[in-house]
Protein backbone atom coordinates (compact mmCIF):
# COMPACT_ATOMS: atom_id res chain seq x y z
CA UNK A 1 0.00 0.00 0.00
CA UNK A 2 1.55 3.27 -1.10
CA UNK A 3 2.11 6.19 1.40
CA UNK A 4 -1.04 8.69 1.52
CA UNK A 5 -0.01 11.52 3.77
CA UNK A 6 -3.46 12.85 6.14
CA UNK A 7 -1.48 16.34 4.48
CA UNK A 8 -4.80 18.80 3.45
CA UNK A 9 -6.65 17.47 6.05
CA UNK A 10 -8.03 19.66 8.91
CA UNK A 11 -6.22 17.33 11.18
CA UNK A 12 -3.39 15.98 9.83
CA UNK A 13 -1.54 16.63 12.90
CA UNK A 14 -2.79 13.66 14.35
CA UNK A 15 -2.44 11.54 11.51
CA UNK A 16 0.69 10.08 9.80
CA UNK A 17 -1.21 8.44 7.35
CA UNK A 18 -4.54 9.26 4.81
CA UNK A 19 -7.92 7.68 4.42
CA UNK A 20 -7.87 5.14 1.73
CA UNK A 21 -8.75 7.33 -1.43
CA UNK A 22 -11.78 4.59 -1.84
CA UNK A 23 -12.89 5.28 1.76
CA UNK A 24 -12.19 9.14 1.15
CA UNK A 25 -14.65 9.52 -1.74
CA UNK A 26 -17.15 7.45 0.75
CA UNK A 27 -16.80 9.63 3.24
CA UNK A 28 -17.04 12.67 1.28
CA UNK A 29 -19.84 15.08 1.80
CA UNK A 30 -18.60 18.17 -0.79
CA UNK A 31 -20.57 17.03 -4.01
CA UNK A 32 -24.01 17.51 -1.84
CA UNK A 33 -22.93 19.83 1.03
CA UNK A 34 -21.08 22.13 -1.64
CA UNK A 35 -24.79 24.38 -2.33
CA UNK A 36 -24.32 25.02 1.41
CA UNK A 37 -20.92 27.67 0.41
CA UNK A 38 -23.06 30.71 0.67
CA UNK A 39 -23.79 30.00 4.09
CA UNK A 40 -20.47 28.77 4.94
CA UNK A 41 -18.99 31.98 3.77
CA UNK A 42 -21.56 33.93 6.13
CA UNK A 43 -21.66 32.21 9.16
CA UNK A 44 -17.69 32.21 9.26
CA UNK A 45 -17.36 36.04 8.31
CA UNK A 46 -19.99 36.39 11.22
CA UNK A 47 -18.14 33.98 13.54
CA UNK A 48 -14.57 35.95 12.35
CA UNK A 49 -16.55 39.07 13.44
CA UNK A 50 -17.22 37.33 16.85
CA UNK A 51 -13.62 36.76 17.46
CA UNK A 52 -12.78 40.13 16.80
CA UNK A 53 -15.13 41.44 18.94
CA UNK A 54 -14.10 38.86 21.47
CA UNK A 55 -10.23 40.21 21.25
CA UNK A 56 -8.93 37.16 19.76
CA UNK A 57 -8.17 38.62 16.42
CA UNK A 58 -7.16 41.63 15.29
CA UNK A 59 -8.90 44.17 13.03
CA UNK A 60 -6.43 43.53 10.31
CA UNK A 61 -6.44 39.97 10.66
CA UNK A 62 -10.24 40.14 10.16
CA UNK A 63 -9.96 42.04 6.92
CA UNK A 64 -7.63 39.65 5.67
CA UNK A 65 -10.18 36.95 6.17
CA UNK A 66 -12.90 38.85 4.91
CA UNK A 67 -11.26 39.57 1.77
CA UNK A 68 -9.82 35.78 1.94
CA UNK A 69 -13.55 34.33 2.38
CA UNK A 70 -15.09 36.83 -0.51
CA UNK A 71 -12.75 35.68 -3.03
CA UNK A 72 -13.32 32.01 -2.15
CA UNK A 73 -17.20 32.33 -2.49
CA UNK A 74 -16.82 34.56 -5.88
CA UNK A 75 -14.29 31.38 -7.07
CA UNK A 76 -17.25 28.59 -5.67
CA UNK A 77 -20.24 31.39 -7.22
CA UNK A 78 -17.59 31.42 -10.64
CA UNK A 79 -17.53 27.54 -10.74
CA UNK A 80 -13.73 28.73 -10.49
CA UNK A 81 -13.01 27.24 -7.48
CA UNK A 82 -10.56 24.11 -7.61
CA UNK A 83 -11.15 21.53 -5.50
CA UNK A 84 -8.81 18.45 -4.38
CA UNK A 85 -9.64 15.03 -3.23
CA UNK A 86 -8.77 15.81 0.46
CA UNK A 87 -11.86 18.31 0.37
CA UNK A 88 -13.96 16.17 2.35
CA UNK A 89 -16.81 18.43 3.00
CA UNK A 90 -17.64 21.89 2.17
CA UNK A 91 -16.04 23.58 5.32
CA UNK A 92 -12.58 21.67 4.63
CA UNK A 93 -12.97 23.22 0.89
CA UNK A 94 -13.28 26.47 2.30
CA UNK A 95 -11.29 26.62 5.02
CA UNK A 96 -7.98 25.13 2.72
CA UNK A 97 -8.91 27.49 0.30
CA UNK A 98 -8.37 30.67 2.19
CA UNK A 99 -5.06 28.97 4.04
CA UNK A 100 -3.58 29.65 0.24
CA UNK A 101 -5.07 32.98 0.20
CA UNK A 102 -4.25 34.14 3.71
CA UNK A 103 -2.39 31.57 5.59
CA UNK A 104 -2.61 33.57 8.58
CA UNK A 105 -5.85 34.50 8.54
CA UNK A 106 -6.58 30.63 7.33
CA UNK A 107 -4.99 29.48 10.75
CA UNK A 108 -6.88 31.82 12.83
CA UNK A 109 -10.70 31.46 11.85
CA UNK A 110 -11.89 28.31 13.18
CA UNK A 111 -10.68 29.49 16.87
CA UNK A 112 -13.07 28.36 19.27
CA UNK A 113 -15.30 26.36 16.23
CA UNK A 114 -16.22 23.02 15.42
CA UNK A 115 -17.66 21.56 11.72
CA UNK A 116 -20.05 19.96 14.23
CA UNK A 117 -21.56 23.38 15.53
CA UNK A 118 -20.38 24.91 11.99
CA UNK A 119 -22.61 22.61 9.60
CA UNK A 120 -25.44 22.86 12.59
CA UNK A 121 -25.20 26.66 11.35
CA UNK A 122 -24.94 26.09 8.11
CA UNK A 123 -28.01 24.00 7.93
CA UNK A 124 -30.24 26.27 10.21
CA UNK A 125 -29.01 29.59 7.65
CA UNK A 126 -30.03 27.05 4.27
CA UNK A 127 -33.80 26.47 6.27
CA UNK A 128 -34.70 29.80 6.97
CA UNK A 129 -34.13 30.53 3.54
CA UNK A 130 -36.00 27.75 2.03
CA UNK A 131 -38.69 28.56 4.20
CA UNK A 132 -38.98 32.16 2.57
CA UNK A 133 -38.56 30.26 -0.68
CA UNK A 134 -41.21 27.64 -0.23
CA UNK A 135 -43.37 30.07 1.27
CA UNK A 136 -43.17 32.10 -1.98
CA UNK A 137 -43.98 28.88 -3.88
CA UNK A 138 -47.20 27.85 -1.28
CA UNK A 139 -48.34 31.60 -2.03
CA UNK A 140 -48.08 31.14 -5.80
CA UNK A 141 -49.20 28.02 -5.91
CA UNK A 142 -52.70 29.31 -3.44
CA UNK A 143 -53.39 32.40 -5.68
CA UNK A 144 -53.09 30.74 -8.60
CA UNK A 145 -56.07 28.28 -7.54
CA UNK A 146 -57.55 31.21 -6.39
CA UNK A 147 -57.78 33.21 -9.40
CA UNK A 148 -58.87 29.81 -11.47
CA UNK A 149 -61.49 29.70 -8.80
CA UNK A 150 -62.99 33.26 -9.89
CA UNK A 151 -62.20 32.64 -13.49
CA UNK A 152 -64.98 29.58 -13.18
CA UNK A 153 -68.00 31.73 -12.28
CA UNK A 154 -70.96 30.57 -11.79
CA UNK A 155 -69.39 27.21 -12.97
CA UNK A 156 -70.86 23.72 -10.91
CA UNK A 157 -69.81 20.34 -10.55
CA UNK A 158 -70.95 17.40 -8.71
CA UNK A 159 -68.90 17.12 -5.70
CA UNK A 160 -68.22 13.52 -4.44
CA UNK A 161 -67.87 11.84 -1.23
CA UNK A 162 -66.46 8.02 -1.88
CA UNK A 163 -65.61 9.07 -5.54
CA UNK A 164 -69.45 8.39 -5.76
CA UNK A 165 -71.73 11.86 -6.60
CA UNK A 166 -73.17 13.58 -3.51
CA UNK A 167 -73.98 17.26 -4.15
CA UNK A 168 -73.56 20.23 -6.97
CA UNK A 169 -70.82 22.21 -5.61
CA UNK A 170 -69.23 24.85 -7.74
CA UNK A 171 -65.94 24.29 -9.34
CA UNK A 172 -64.22 27.39 -7.69
CA UNK A 173 -65.23 25.98 -4.15
CA UNK A 174 -63.29 22.81 -5.26
CA UNK A 175 -60.47 24.27 -6.21
CA UNK A 176 -60.16 26.25 -2.88
CA UNK A 177 -60.48 23.42 -1.08
CA UNK A 178 -56.92 22.62 -1.94
CA UNK A 179 -56.12 26.30 -1.80
CA UNK A 180 -57.03 25.83 2.13
CA UNK A 181 -54.09 23.07 2.79
CA UNK A 182 -51.90 24.83 1.45
CA UNK A 183 -51.91 27.72 3.47
CA UNK A 184 -51.67 25.56 6.41
CA UNK A 185 -48.50 24.38 5.37
CA UNK A 186 -47.40 28.03 4.98
CA UNK A 187 -47.83 27.83 8.79
CA UNK A 188 -45.92 24.48 8.83
CA UNK A 189 -43.43 26.28 6.99
CA UNK A 190 -43.54 29.36 9.12
CA UNK A 191 -42.98 26.69 12.23
CA UNK A 192 -39.98 25.36 10.59
CA UNK A 193 -38.03 28.64 10.36
CA UNK A 194 -38.72 29.23 13.97
CA UNK A 195 -37.22 25.79 14.89
CA UNK A 196 -34.58 26.58 12.61
CA UNK A 197 -33.99 30.61 13.98
CA UNK A 198 -31.41 29.76 16.48
CA UNK A 199 -27.51 30.45 16.37
CA UNK A 200 -25.59 27.32 17.63
CA UNK A 201 -21.57 28.43 17.32
CA UNK A 202 -20.03 28.57 20.53
CA UNK A 203 -21.42 24.80 20.97
CA UNK A 204 -17.83 23.96 19.40
CA UNK A 205 -17.75 19.91 19.15
CA UNK A 206 -20.29 19.48 21.90
CA UNK A 207 -19.07 21.09 24.89
CA UNK A 208 -17.81 24.98 24.03
CA UNK A 209 -15.01 26.31 24.56
CA UNK A 210 -12.30 27.78 27.05
CA UNK A 211 -11.85 31.26 24.85
CA UNK A 212 -14.29 34.00 25.84
CA UNK A 213 -16.43 33.55 22.39
CA UNK A 214 -19.29 36.54 21.76
CA UNK A 215 -22.15 34.36 20.28
CA UNK A 216 -24.45 37.30 21.14
CA UNK A 217 -22.45 39.26 18.18
CA UNK A 218 -22.41 36.14 15.93
CA UNK A 219 -26.44 35.90 16.56
CA UNK A 220 -26.95 39.53 15.86
CA UNK A 221 -24.62 39.38 12.37
CA UNK A 222 -26.94 36.68 10.78
CA UNK A 223 -29.79 38.23 11.89
CA UNK A 224 -30.34 35.10 14.86
CA UNK A 225 -33.93 35.17 16.69
CA UNK A 226 -31.82 33.64 19.61
CA UNK A 227 -28.72 31.20 20.99
CA UNK A 228 -28.93 27.60 21.27
CA UNK A 229 -29.50 26.26 25.03
CA UNK A 230 -27.49 23.99 25.34
CA UNK A 231 -24.08 22.66 23.90
CA UNK A 232 -24.46 19.11 23.07
CA UNK A 233 -28.04 19.73 21.90
CA UNK A 234 -26.76 22.41 19.53
CA UNK A 235 -24.63 19.58 17.14
CA UNK A 236 -27.00 17.41 17.63
CA UNK A 237 -30.30 18.49 17.26
CA UNK A 238 -32.21 18.09 14.09
CA UNK A 239 -35.51 18.56 14.96
CA UNK A 240 -35.32 22.09 13.02
CA UNK A 241 -34.96 19.60 9.53
CA UNK A 242 -37.49 17.30 10.40
CA UNK A 243 -40.27 20.34 10.89
CA UNK A 244 -38.91 21.82 7.49
CA UNK A 245 -39.47 17.99 5.80
CA UNK A 246 -42.31 17.66 7.80
CA UNK A 247 -44.10 20.58 5.96
CA UNK A 248 -42.23 18.92 2.78
CA UNK A 249 -44.03 15.85 2.91
CA UNK A 250 -47.61 17.18 4.07
CA UNK A 251 -47.48 19.60 0.74
CA UNK A 252 -45.97 16.86 -1.36
CA UNK A 253 -49.51 14.96 0.09
CA UNK A 254 -51.63 17.83 -0.62
CA UNK A 255 -50.17 18.02 -3.91
CA UNK A 256 -50.78 14.56 -4.53
CA UNK A 257 -54.59 15.30 -3.87
CA UNK A 258 -55.47 17.86 -6.17
CA UNK A 259 -53.36 16.15 -9.07
CA UNK A 260 -55.40 13.21 -8.36
CA UNK A 261 -58.07 15.30 -8.72
CA UNK A 262 -57.12 16.68 -12.39
CA UNK A 263 -56.16 13.14 -13.41
CA UNK A 264 -59.76 11.95 -13.06
CA UNK A 265 -61.39 15.16 -14.41
CA UNK A 266 -59.25 15.00 -17.14
CA UNK A 267 -60.14 10.91 -17.63
CA UNK A 268 -62.56 10.18 -20.98
CA UNK A 269 -64.67 8.84 -18.27
CA UNK A 270 -65.32 12.22 -16.45
CA UNK A 271 -64.32 14.74 -18.96
CA UNK A 272 -65.01 17.60 -16.52
CA UNK A 273 -61.44 19.02 -17.54
CA UNK A 274 -59.86 19.79 -21.19
CA UNK A 275 -55.78 19.60 -20.96
CA UNK A 276 -54.53 22.25 -23.29
CA UNK A 277 -51.37 21.02 -25.15
CA UNK A 278 -49.21 23.19 -23.21
CA UNK A 279 -49.57 21.01 -19.82
CA UNK A 280 -50.77 17.60 -21.22
CA UNK A 281 -48.47 14.72 -23.15
CA UNK A 282 -48.57 12.41 -25.89
CA UNK A 283 -47.88 8.74 -26.34
CA UNK A 284 -45.17 7.79 -28.39
CA UNK A 285 -47.42 4.62 -29.72
CA UNK A 286 -50.86 5.42 -29.33
CA UNK A 287 -52.11 8.43 -31.64
CA UNK A 288 -55.54 9.50 -29.54
CA UNK A 289 -53.46 10.28 -26.31
CA UNK A 290 -53.74 13.10 -24.22
CA UNK A 291 -51.78 12.37 -21.31
CA UNK A 292 -51.92 14.14 -18.02
CA UNK A 293 -48.37 13.49 -16.87
CA UNK A 294 -47.74 16.63 -15.51
CA UNK A 295 -50.11 15.53 -12.22
CA UNK A 296 -49.21 12.22 -12.47
CA UNK A 297 -45.52 13.43 -11.54
CA UNK A 298 -46.83 15.59 -8.96
CA UNK A 299 -48.80 12.76 -7.73
CA UNK A 300 -45.96 10.52 -7.97
CA UNK A 301 -43.46 12.68 -6.55
CA UNK A 302 -44.74 12.62 -3.01
CA UNK A 303 -43.14 9.23 -2.66
CA UNK A 304 -39.99 11.28 -2.41
CA UNK A 305 -41.03 13.53 -0.12
CA UNK A 306 -42.07 10.23 2.23
CA UNK A 307 -38.44 8.52 1.52
CA UNK A 308 -36.57 12.02 2.26
CA UNK A 309 -38.73 12.40 5.61
CA UNK A 310 -38.30 8.32 6.37
CA UNK A 311 -34.78 8.62 5.83
CA UNK A 312 -34.02 11.49 7.85
CA UNK A 313 -35.99 9.96 10.73
CA UNK A 314 -34.44 6.81 10.69
CA UNK A 315 -30.75 8.37 11.15
CA UNK A 316 -31.95 9.98 14.29
CA UNK A 317 -33.34 7.53 15.70
CA UNK A 318 -30.94 5.99 18.69
CA UNK A 319 -28.18 8.11 17.58
CA UNK A 320 -26.31 8.88 20.56
CA UNK A 321 -25.13 12.28 22.06
CA UNK A 322 -24.07 14.58 20.53
CA UNK A 323 -22.70 14.63 16.76
CA UNK A 324 -22.40 11.33 15.22
CA UNK A 325 -21.24 11.04 11.34
CA UNK A 326 -24.44 9.83 10.65
CA UNK A 327 -25.75 13.13 10.83
CA UNK A 328 -23.90 14.16 7.40
CA UNK A 329 -26.35 11.88 5.73
CA UNK A 330 -29.22 14.60 6.72
CA UNK A 331 -28.34 16.61 4.32
CA UNK A 332 -29.12 14.23 1.27
CA UNK A 333 -32.33 13.76 2.71
CA UNK A 334 -33.51 17.72 3.10
CA UNK A 335 -32.89 18.81 -0.32
CA UNK A 336 -34.57 16.29 -1.82
CA UNK A 337 -37.59 17.59 0.20
CA UNK A 338 -37.11 20.79 -0.32
CA UNK A 339 -35.74 20.61 -3.71
CA UNK A 340 -39.19 18.06 -4.14
CA UNK A 341 -41.68 20.90 -2.86
CA UNK A 342 -40.43 23.66 -5.22
CA UNK A 343 -40.67 21.86 -7.98
CA UNK A 344 -44.01 20.91 -7.62
CA UNK A 345 -45.36 23.27 -6.03
CA UNK A 346 -44.37 25.38 -9.34
CA UNK A 347 -45.72 22.66 -11.49
CA UNK A 348 -49.14 22.94 -9.57
CA UNK A 349 -49.50 26.51 -9.99
CA UNK A 350 -48.69 26.05 -14.12
CA UNK A 351 -51.26 23.36 -14.18
CA UNK A 352 -53.65 24.62 -12.44
CA UNK A 353 -53.67 28.31 -14.55
CA UNK A 354 -53.92 26.41 -17.67
CA UNK A 355 -57.04 23.57 -16.49
CA UNK A 356 -59.86 24.22 -18.94
CA UNK A 357 -63.74 23.12 -17.77
CA UNK A 358 -65.84 21.78 -20.26
CA UNK A 359 -68.97 23.33 -19.78
CA UNK A 360 -71.05 20.89 -21.38
CA UNK A 361 -69.78 17.70 -19.76
CA UNK A 362 -70.21 19.08 -16.45
CA UNK A 363 -73.98 20.27 -16.81
CA UNK A 364 -74.56 16.69 -18.56
CA UNK A 365 -73.20 14.96 -15.06
CA UNK A 366 -75.22 17.52 -13.16
CA UNK A 367 -78.75 16.06 -15.06
CA UNK A 368 -77.99 13.32 -12.00
CA UNK A 369 -81.05 13.75 -10.19
CA UNK A 370 -80.02 11.84 -7.14
CA UNK A 371 -77.14 15.15 -6.70
CA UNK A 372 -80.76 16.80 -5.05
CA UNK A 373 -81.64 14.34 -3.05
CA UNK A 374 -80.12 15.78 0.05
CA UNK A 375 -81.95 19.36 -1.10
CA UNK A 376 -85.25 17.87 -1.35
CA UNK A 377 -85.10 16.24 2.09
CA UNK A 378 -84.14 19.37 3.64
CA UNK A 379 -86.75 21.14 1.96
CA UNK A 380 -88.93 18.57 3.66
CA UNK A 381 -87.24 19.83 6.98
CA UNK A 382 -88.01 23.39 5.97
CA UNK A 383 -91.79 22.73 5.98
CA UNK A 384 -91.66 21.23 9.02
CA UNK A 385 -91.03 17.15 8.58
CA UNK A 386 -88.50 15.36 11.11
CA UNK A 387 -85.31 14.84 9.35
CA UNK A 388 -84.99 11.62 9.71
CA UNK A 389 -88.65 11.06 8.08
CA UNK A 390 -87.52 13.08 5.38
CA UNK A 391 -84.87 10.92 4.38
CA UNK A 392 -86.33 8.03 4.57
CA UNK A 393 -89.29 9.03 2.27
CA UNK A 394 -86.55 10.71 -0.30
CA UNK A 395 -84.77 7.36 -0.45
CA UNK A 396 -88.28 5.55 -0.90
CA UNK A 397 -88.55 7.75 -3.84
CA UNK A 398 -85.09 7.61 -4.96
CA UNK A 399 -85.40 3.45 -4.06
CA UNK A 400 -88.74 3.56 -6.69
CA UNK A 401 -86.89 5.52 -9.43
CA UNK A 402 -89.54 7.72 -8.79
CA UNK A 403 -87.64 10.62 -6.98
CA UNK A 404 -87.50 14.47 -9.39
CA UNK A 405 -84.69 17.24 -8.39
CA UNK A 406 -86.82 20.09 -6.84
CA UNK A 407 -84.55 22.74 -8.60
CA UNK A 408 -81.37 22.96 -10.48
CA UNK A 409 -77.61 23.18 -9.76
CA UNK A 410 -77.49 27.31 -9.79
CA UNK A 411 -80.60 26.93 -7.09
CA UNK A 412 -79.15 24.31 -5.23
CA UNK A 413 -75.60 25.66 -4.76
CA UNK A 414 -77.24 29.35 -4.25
CA UNK A 415 -79.49 27.94 -1.61
CA UNK A 416 -76.14 26.52 0.60
CA UNK A 417 -74.40 30.45 0.88
CA UNK A 418 -71.26 29.23 -0.62
CA UNK A 419 -69.26 32.46 -1.17
CA UNK A 420 -67.09 31.48 -3.41
CA UNK A 421 -65.85 34.87 -4.07
CA UNK A 422 -65.06 35.88 -0.57
CA UNK A 423 -63.31 33.09 0.45
CA UNK A 424 -61.04 33.46 -2.88
CA UNK A 425 -60.84 36.83 -2.18
CA UNK A 426 -59.57 36.07 1.63
CA UNK A 427 -57.07 33.37 0.02
CA UNK A 428 -55.52 36.02 -2.14
CA UNK A 429 -54.92 38.26 0.35
CA UNK A 430 -53.30 35.40 2.84
CA UNK A 431 -51.04 34.71 -0.26
CA UNK A 432 -49.76 38.64 -0.74
CA UNK A 433 -49.17 38.41 3.35
CA UNK A 434 -47.00 35.37 2.83
CA UNK A 435 -45.56 36.99 -0.07
CA UNK A 436 -44.59 39.98 1.72
CA UNK A 437 -43.21 37.93 4.66
CA UNK A 438 -40.86 36.25 1.98
CA UNK A 439 -39.38 39.16 0.69
CA UNK A 440 -38.65 40.32 4.34
CA UNK A 441 -37.32 37.05 5.70
CA UNK A 442 -34.56 35.52 6.47
CA UNK A 443 -32.62 38.96 7.54
CA UNK A 444 -29.96 39.16 4.77
CA UNK A 445 -26.49 37.51 5.42
CA UNK A 446 -22.80 39.15 5.77
CA UNK A 447 -21.79 38.36 1.79
CA UNK A 448 -19.46 40.03 -0.07
CA UNK A 449 -21.45 41.50 -3.31
CA UNK A 450 -19.93 38.83 -5.64
CA UNK A 451 -22.22 35.77 -4.03
CA UNK A 452 -25.78 35.61 -4.09
CA UNK A 453 -26.85 33.24 -1.72
CA UNK A 454 -30.46 32.07 -3.50
N1 LIG B 1 -19.56 16.92 6.72
C1 LIG B 1 -19.97 16.85 8.08
C2 LIG B 1 -21.50 16.79 8.18
O1 LIG B 1 -22.14 17.07 7.22
C3 LIG B 1 -19.49 18.06 8.82
C4 LIG B 1 -19.17 17.79 10.25
C5 LIG B 1 -18.03 16.85 10.33
N2 LIG B 1 -17.62 16.67 11.67
C6 LIG B 1 -16.80 15.72 12.02
N3 LIG B 1 -16.47 15.63 13.27
N4 LIG B 1 -16.29 14.86 11.16
O2 LIG B 1 -22.08 16.48 9.20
Amino acid sequence: MPFRSARGKLYSGRFAEGLLPELERFASSLSVDLRLAPFDVAGSIAHARGLRAAGLITEEQLRGIERGLGRVAAEIAAGEFRFQETDEDVHTAIERRLTELDPDGGARLHTGRSRNDQIALDLRLYCREACARLTRALAGAAAALADRAVAAGRLVMPGYTHLQRAQPVPVGLHLLAHAQPLLRDAARVRHAYQAADEMPLGAGALAGSTLPLRREVVAAELGFGRLSANPMDAVADRDFLLDLLHAGVSIAIHLSRLAEDVVLWASSEFGFVRLPDRVATGSSLMPQKKNPDVAELIRGRSGRALGGYTALVTVLKGLPMAYDRDLQEDKVALFAVVDNAEACLEATRLLVEELDFDAERLAAALEDQGLYATDAAERLVAEGVPFRRAHHRVAGQVRAGEFRAPWGPERSVQLRRLDVAAQARAVRREAARLRRWAEANPPPLPLPDTVRSR
